[in-house]
């Protein structure tokens, strides 16, 4: 019998600065799609789990990653998702510039300064990958290359014939429970018939299948393989999942943007036409909402105190064991 995670780990501080760095700061993290920054100077940026980082496209056409902080008194070189800079990325505190390369161009009007020499200000960089058009993020320096990460996602889609199309669209929702409730509820199907009837009426009497393979899990429906929704769930440690359907894909990040608050971040790839992604956005509109609303309310339970530990299901469950004793290892 597996025995789930303590209700305390949901929504805490504690365990928030402990997987804000055992988890988030040791993996390869999803920052966006390479097509997102097609020109030089374009840059989207964003907060995981309190790591503010970005990546512009330099005029050689290349991508880089670097923490959006200044090194003169950290303040940010970008605000907001995306945009396009220039030539140069600009602090918005004082204004120092910064080649599209991470060098310290000019310390704008900073004046005169004792062995102060720019070339040791240049910004924080970050290793930045990129897999399917898809670029990847790590802050650990000895990580393994991310290849090794996605070979099992790789070998899945190759094996499928499945592609991953262009970006069409964005959505973002913010979530009051911890992301490991919200990634929990994504890793099993159990729940589909109470908490998703349109769902689970599509879905017939398809068999729903979890399995593990390396760092990704992976859910499919055998049974409705032929149809628009024919594909595959894919989600990858520790927070991205990876769907992608006969006619196009969604990629959905799930990040920690506090104790007990979870950001989701859609990305829309699509390759079915206008009719094809309206149709996508409504029906995970409606999804999200569903799974929004079990998630919170299995949030408050968790803080409400009379819950101490529950029991997982070895038919059902067991992406959701895995997860646990992940997280689990991270806080012994
Ligand atoms: S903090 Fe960036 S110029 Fe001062
Ligand atoms: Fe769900």
């Amino acid at each position: 019998m597996q025995v789930t995670l303590p209700a305390r780990l949901y929504g805490c501080p504690d365990a928030w600065l402990r997987e804000r760095a055992g988890v988030f700061g040791r993996t390869w993290l999803f920052l966006g799609h390479e097509a997102e920054a097609p020109g030089a100077g374009d840059w989207i940026a964003a907060d995981l789990a309190g790591h503010r980082l970005l990546m512009v496209r330099g005029a050689d056409g290349a991508l880089r990653a670097f923490h959006n902080v200044c090194r003169h008194r950290a303040g940010p070189l970008v605000s907001g998702v995306a945009g396009n800079c220039g030539r140069e990325l600009v602090c918005g505190y004082h204004g120092w510039r910064y080649t599209l390369e991470g060098r310290l161009r000019a310390a704008t009007g900073f004046g005169a300064a004792e062995a102060f020499d720019p070339r040791e200000f240049g910004l924080l960089g970050v290793r930045l990958e990129i897999w399917r058009g898809l670029a990847f993020v790590t802050l650990d320096a000895d990580a393994a290359p991310l290849a090794g990460t996605v070979a099992p996602l790789e070998a899945l889609l190759a094996g499928r014939g499945l592609d991953i199309a262009r970006p069409a669209a964005r959505r973002a929702h913010e979530l009051a429970c911890d992301w490991k409730v919200y990634a929990e509820n994504y890793l099993e199907g159990y729940h589909i018939g109470s908490v998703h009837p349109v769902l689970s009426d599509e879905l017939g009497s398809a068999e729903y299948r979890v399995r593990v393979e390396g760092d990704l899990v992976i859910q499919e429906a055998v049974g409705v393989n032929d149809g628009p929704q024919a594909g595959v769930w894919g989600w990858l440690w520790p927070n991205l999942g990876i769907n992608v359907y006969r006619d196009g894909a969604m990629i959905e990040r799930m990040t920690p943007v506090g104790p007990g608050r979870v950001r989701l971040d859609y990305l829309f790839l699509n390759d079915g036409g206008e009719g094809a992604l309206g149709e996508a956005l409504v029906a995970s509109d409606r999804l999200t909402d569903e799974d929004a609303s079990i998630c919170e309310a299995v949030q408050r339970n968790l803080s409400a105190g009379a819950y101490e530990t529950g029991v997982l299901s070895t038919v059902h469950e067991g992406a959701v064991g895995w997860f646990q004793r992940r997280i689990g290892e991270i806080h012994q």
